[in-house]
């Protein structure tokens, strides 16, 4: 059986967008589906080709009769947004090749490999940007030990990324005062998603923007991964088995969304023994292949345990440290990957 969500969902894409003559489905105009059984309330915000006029009050008419009418609920709260139009779509970049960083669960490596992937593509001389996506979870700035400055406006009101490691950021965390507490919910994301994708002033030339996803396979995951034009997924997993369901899960979801998984990164393989140089497998084995298997892709990469042993940063690694080398391989390999 569907859910009553599911359902929803589904009536509302056969609707048809008159400004635009595509249905709400083809063009994904769904930002935000919230469905309340208890108080009999749906909440909608719909991306349609021309707000504010005869077409809006139209697709109000029709939204209304579905989710009152049809569906027999008392309330619907109903917002329009605009689609972004065509040339916005196009940047930050035809060329760039974004890549998300997945997990299903949390607290696995993916912001610290995101980061580290990232300065590795750099040193190989690519141009890369980060997206931290974990709204409500904002990592990448503190694992680059980014000062918070104000931002430089570009002319055209857009907001340079502040920059670490030469890798323009951006990130919820800028925006919010020292360690408070993000009481954002789905529709206020949702947005601040469309803000780092179109009020940036992303470089046209960039070879690759990763995208540092927030854990978990929920709607947020989903939402964020349909703002993500034809994105490429790396899934993060611990060599633990019994971890490993949650990785596939959260490719699977990429799968059904139509991205293309670009493979599995296991992240605390193993324990280098200092003194006998034996790789000692705590956190268990097998779980990348594991993963890698069951979404018939490659394992990219098995990343010791470790922390930097250098000045540099807490986080990142420098080219010639093991894990530093190990991030150097993983790069090349997608460099080859997008030849
Ligand atoms: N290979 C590793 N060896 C040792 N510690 C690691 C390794 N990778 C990550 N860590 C540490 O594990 C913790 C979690 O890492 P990180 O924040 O990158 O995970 P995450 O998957 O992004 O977490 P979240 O789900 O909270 O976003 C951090 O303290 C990080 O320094
Ligand atoms: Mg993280």
């Amino acid at each position: 059986m569907m859910s009553i969500k599911e359902q929803i969902k589904q009536a509302i894409e056969q609707l048809v967008d008159p400004s635009t003559q595509k249905t709400l489905g083809e063009q994904q105009s769904i930002r935000h589906l919230a469905v309340d059984e208890k108080d009999s309330i749906v909440t909608l915000i719909i991306a349609i080709g021309l707000t504010k006029g005869p077409e809006e009050k139209t697709l109000s008419r029709q939204l209304a009769k579905l989710i009152k009418i049809d569906y027999k609920f008392r309330g619907i709260k109903l917002q329009f947004e605009q689609l972004p139009s065509k040339e916005e779509l196009d940047t930050p970049a035809k060329k760039t090749t974004y890549i998300a960083i997945t997990s299903g669960k949390g607290g696995v490596g993916k912001s610290t490999v995101t980061a580290n992937l990232a300065v590795a593509l750099a040193r190989l001389g690519k141009k890369v940007g980060i997206i931290d996506a974990d709204i409500y979870g904002p990592s990448i700035p503190h694992i680059f030990e980014m000062k918070k400055e104000g931002f430089q406006l570009a002319s055209n009101n857009k907001i340079y990324p502040p920059k670490a490691f030469d890798i323009p950021v951006i990130s919820t965390e800028f925006f919010l005062e020292n360690d408070q507490p993000l009481m954002w919910r789905g529709p206020m994301l949702n947005r601040m998603l469309n803000h780092f994708f179109n009020d940036v002033e992303w470089d046209e030339n960039l070879d690759f923007m990763l995208i540092d996803l927030p854990p978990g396979t929920g709607d947020v995951a989903i939402d964020i991964q349909k703002l993500i034009p034809e994105a490429h997924v790396i899934v993060v997993t611990t060599p633990h088995p019994t971890a490993s369901h949650i990785a596939v899960k959260s490719g699977y979801m990429a799968k059904n969304l139509n991205h293309h998984i670009l493979g599995v990164v296991e992240n605390m393989s193993y324990y280098q023994n200092p003194v006998s140089h034996a790789h000692e497998a705590i956190f268990g084995s097998g779980g990348g292949e594991l993963v890698a298997n069951a979404l018939n892709v490659d394992l990219l990469a098995t990343l010791p345990i470790g922390q930097p042993q250098n000045n540099l940063s807490h986080s990142i690694f420098t080219p010639t440290e093991e894990i530093g080398v190990a991030y150097l391989g993983l790069a090349n390999k997608l460099l080859k990957a997008f030849k």
